[in-house]
């Protein structure tokens, strides 16, 4: 949880801005008395992303390399774009986020979560909400949701002015750095170490980058990342060499 400090940008909440126009769209689509998962439909209203805070606090976690400024990102966000966050386009924009994401396009940590409160996009959101409202057999992949346009600052795409080294630090370090468990198979890919990686290694990575969204030995993993060709292909040149 990066989003420790209040108002917990992304975390369903009645008590703020954001998380209630977040819980606005969930009951779209839920009403008032449909269950979420094991969460009873009257628990849902009552959550409260502090307490996760705290839990997190309280077990040692309160120092974080990546803290999401909600306060501040989201009052910079507003000021770009004031019907946020209840109506997320036009996109926001946040100098304060725009340094954060930079530490993770830098390899330093996980991928900064997006400026706005809402990552979807509300033409794609309202379609799947009346396809989720007739029930079931669905008839379409109701995930289908996501702001195309935000994508990579989202953290789904790269940051499309990237080199091919710059992409597999942006979109593979994150799993294959020496600062993880040294003792799996995923450790002998490691993106931090790349000038000390054998032939045969760079070449097993160019074969997962090549593989098809289909399989999961697809690398980058699909559900993290989804890249086009040209990104796959500066990438496989930068390990060609
Ligand atoms: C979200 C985490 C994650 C990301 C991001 C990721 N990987 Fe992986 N990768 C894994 C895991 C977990 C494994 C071990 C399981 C397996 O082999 O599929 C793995 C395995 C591999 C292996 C095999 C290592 C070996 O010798 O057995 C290679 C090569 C690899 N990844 C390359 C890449 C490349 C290149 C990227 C970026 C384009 C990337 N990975 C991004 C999680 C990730």
């Amino acid at each position: 949880m990066q989003e420790l400090e209040a108002p917990h940008t992304h975390w369903f909440s009645s008590t703020t801005e954001g998380g209630s126009a977040l819980l606005a769209d969930f009951h779209a689509a839920h009403g008032t008395a449909e269950p979420y998962g094991p969460i009873p439909a009257a628990m849902i209203d009552h959550s409260d992303p502090g307490l996760m805070a705290d839990f997190i606090t309280a077990a040692g976690f309160a120092e974080q390399p990546n803290v999401f400024h909600s306060a501040t990102i989201e009052a910079e966000v507003k000021a770009i774009a004031p019907a946020q966050p209840a109506s997320n386009v036009p996109k926001g924009w946040s100098t304060t986020w725009a340094d954060l994401y930079q530490g993770s396009v830098d390899g330093q940590f996980i991928p900064a979560p997006y400026h706005d409160v809402k990552i979807t996009d509300p033409t794609k959101l309202a379609h799947m909400t009346s396809v989720y409202r007739a029930g079931s057999p669905l008839t379409e992949d109701i995930r289908d949701v996501f702001l195309d346009d935000g994508l990579w600052e989202m953290g789904f795409a790269p940051l499309p002015t990237l080199d091919g080294h710059q992409l597999l630090v942006q979109q593979c370090q994150q799993c294959h750095n020496a600062r993880l468990d040294p003792t799996i198979t995923r450790d002998h890919f490691l993106v931090d170490q790349l000038d000390q990686m054998t032939r045969d290694e760079k070449d097993l990575a160019i074969q997962r980058i090549q593989l098809g969204v289909d399989t999961r030995l697809s690398m980058p993993p699909p559900l993290f990342r989804s890249l086009d060709d040209r990104e796959r292909q500066l990438m496989i040149d930068e390990l060609r060499r």
